[in-house]
C-alpha cells in the first residue's frame, strides 16, 4: 500500500511540475509585439457593431468594465497581466496590431479566431473608443 502512495504522489508531483512549466511557457515576459505585417493591415470596418456586448460578455472579467485591465479576473493571473487598453502602449499601437493580438492571444490572453473577422474589427474600433473617453 506504501509503494501504491508513493506512485500516487509521483504522479501529482508530476502533473504539478507540468502545469507549472506550461504556465511558465505562456507567461513569457518579453513584450508581445506583433509581427511586422500585421501592422499595415487596414481596418476595412467602420463602426463597432456588437462590440460592447461581446466584450461584456467575454472580456471585462479579465480587462475590466473601462478596459484598463482591472477586471475581476485580473488579480488571481500571472504577469503580464490583462493589457490595460487605455494605456499610451495600446493606443500607439495600429488597429492592424491589435486586430492580430485579438486574433492570436498570448498566454492568459485567448485567441479570438472564432469570432468572424469583421467582429474583431469592431471590436478594436470599440477600444479606440475607451482610449477617447480615457
Ligand atoms: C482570461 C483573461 C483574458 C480575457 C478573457 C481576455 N484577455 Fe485580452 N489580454 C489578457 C492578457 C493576460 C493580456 C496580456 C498578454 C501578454 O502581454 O502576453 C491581454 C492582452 C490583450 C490585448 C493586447 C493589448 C496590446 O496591444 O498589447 C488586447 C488587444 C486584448 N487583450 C483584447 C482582448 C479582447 C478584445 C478580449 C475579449 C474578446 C480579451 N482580450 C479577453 C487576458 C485576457
Amino acid at each position: 500500500m506504501s509503494v501504491f502512495g508513493k506512485s500516487v504522489t509521483a504522479v501529482v508531483a508530476g502533473v504539478a511540475l507540468v502545469v507549472a512549466v506550461g504556465l511558465g511557457a505562456a507567461s513569457a515576459q518579453e513584450p508581445w509585439v506583433a509581427p511586422p505585417e500585421a501592422k499595415n493591415l487596414k481596418n476595412p470596418v467602420k463602426g463597432i457593431g456588437n462590440a460592447k456586448t461581446i466584450v461584456e460578455t467575454n472580456c471585462v472579467t479579465c480587462h475590466g468594465p473601462g478596459g484598463k485591465g482591472d477586471g475581476p479576473a485580473a488579480a488571481a493571473l500571472p504577469p503580464p497581466k490583462p493589457a490595460d487598453w487605455t494605456s499610451d502602449k495600446v493606443a500607439k499601437e495600429t488597429d492592424g496590431e491589435i486586430f492580430w493580438k485579438i486574433t492570436n492571444g498570448r498566454g492568459a490572453m485567448p485567441p479570438w479566431k472564432h469570432l468572424p473577422e469583421k467582429e474583431r474589427w469592431e471590436l478594436v474600433n470599440y477600444i479606440r473608443t475607451l482610449q477617447k473617453k480615457k
